[in-house]
């Protein structure tokens, strides 16, 4: 592994930008939508302990590799695969994979992220004229069928724009400043929804766990969602590694990156889950449970309507920055290697992604409900599928090339640039990357293809 020289590339200006762009990438709809729902679905404090561990154990070594490879290498994620171990070109793969991964992630995020920018103007509608939001509101919208259409094409051309006009440095300041505003209104949720009566059954169905539900299936799930909301196994993280300072420490960066989003997802969880027992609603509603829990909380405030408003902004705010972070993937190959100008690349990367969108939005009402391949629907089908197989396998392989083909000491050296780490600290991290991480991925993918049974 050796660092080649390029002409000036873009880069993060210190160590607080490097933290502040990453938190970005995996702050999103995976913590206020995806985090619950898949708790929800999967029996609660079982699946929220298996994520805690999938972070801890998997998510951060990961994201370690990540960043080494992609600062040593300093170039896009097809090149920086490709070229780090010498004499295997193939593993360029890696980064073709996670260009699919891409396409699908945002064939279904954005039909999510449409539902987010309907319930802006759904939740202003509800406060002016004083007739609430209800599941039925959810439910209409979401199996609607040129309704959730324009609204995904909306969000679309909003990202679309974003990356051609080149300003995402622009959206990444706007959603630092307004993170910590999303943050502050989730914890005023949480204080609403914790001081309910009957809330306290929320609290124990998230943080008390049952050992019998931990199944190979929740176990992937957990898994799968560690790798989506830390934007693992695809190179995004490569590519963010590649624009970071040789001052930053990778694994207390890669440590704090994992705690903060994780908070997200709990202060997240914390919202609903209370609220959802103490108005008597089922913990398993799906993707809609967002959607339908968020307006009942606010709906027992004083202002609750305008809250309601202002947290799908800034939320729709939250759910921009992630998607420009899944757009540039392809974006910047096409730009980079095929020599598109950039304009042109964003508009056949979005026009790629409203086309598979369309199959996603639209399997979720009458046109396209029955269509099954594997006994899924489009939507599941392309979340199932980039989270639960392409991310996890990603991941695996790039452990793989982190832990065992690149040199030991070249990526120590990596590792610790910055500092000088202890040297059983240094050894602990490292085992991790070559042991732990890739063997829980490698356990668990094929518990669930029932090859081996962990129970
Ligand atoms: N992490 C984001 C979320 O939780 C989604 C995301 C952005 C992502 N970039 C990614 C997921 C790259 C996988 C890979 O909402």
């Amino acid at each position: 592994m050796s660092a080649p020289k390029t002409a000036s590339r873009d880069a993060f200006a210190s160590t607080l930008g490097a933290f502040a762009a990453t938190v970005g990438s995996a702050i999103g709809l995976g913590n206020i939508w995806k985090f619950p729902y898949l708790t929800g679905s999967n029996g609660g404090a079982a699946f929220v302990l298996t994520y805690l561990l999938a972070v801890a154990l998997v998510g951060i070594p990961v994201m370690a590799v990540e960043h080494v490879i992609g600062r040593r290498m300093r170039l896009d994620a097809v090149r920086a695969y490709g070229r780090v171990v010498p004499g295997q070109r193939f593993w360029a793969a890696i980064g073709w994979a996670g260009l699919a991964s891409a396409l699908l992630i945002m064939a279904f995020y954005t039909d999510v992220a449409g539902w987010v920018f309907a319930y802006v103007f759904k939740s202003a509608g509800a406060f002016v004229s004083g007739r609430p939001l209800t599941p039925e509101t959810f439910g209409a919208l979401a199996s609607g069928t040129w309704e959730p259409i324009a609204w995904q094409a909306v969000v679309l051309v909003v990202t679309t724009a974003i990356i051609a006009a080149g300003v995402s440095q622009g959206i990444e300041k706007v959603t630092k400043t307004l993170m910590p505003l999303l943050f502050g209104l989730l914890l005023v949720c949480d204080l609403r929804a914790l001081t309910l009566p009957g809330a306290f059954a929320g609290v124990s169905y998230l943080f008390s766990p049952d050992p019998s539900k931990i199944t190979a299936s929740v176990l992937l799930s957990a898994l799968g969602l560690a790798f989506f909301k830390l934007s693992l196994g695809m190179g995004t993280m490569t590519t963010y590694g590649s624009y970071m300072p040789d001052q930053t420490r990778i694994v207390p960066n890669a440590t704090r990156v994992a705690l903060a989003d994780t908070l997200v997802s709990l202060l997240a969880g914390l919202a609903i889950f209370p609220a959802v027992f103490a108005f008597g609603g089922t913990p398993a509603g799906g993707p809609g449970l967002l959607f339908n829990t968020i307006p009942l909380v606010f709906a027992r405030m004083p202002l609750g309507g305008l809250f309601t408003a202002l947290f799908f902004v800034l939320a729709a705010i939250a759910t921009i920055g992630a998607m420009v972070s899944l757009m540039e993937v392809p974006v910047a190959f096409f730009v980079e290697k095929g020599h598109v100008r950039r304009p042109a690349a964003a508009a056949i990367t979005g026009g790629t992604m409203f086309a598979l969108g369309l199959l996603a939005t639209l399997s979720q009402g009458p046109v396209l409900a029955d269509v099954k391949l594997f006994g899924k629907t489009f939507f599941d089908l392309f979340d199932f599928l980039s989270s639960n197989v392409l991310l996890p396998v990603g991941g695996l392989a790039i452990a793989i090339v982190g832990g065992w083909l690149v040199s030991r000491s070249a990526f120590v050296e990596e590792l610790n640039k910055g500092h000088s780490a202890a040297s059983w600290y240094d050894r602990t991290f490292y085992a991790f990357i070559r042991f732990v991480a890739p063997g829980l991925i490698l356990l668990i993918l094929l518990s669930s293809l029932g090859v081996i049974r962990l129970s």
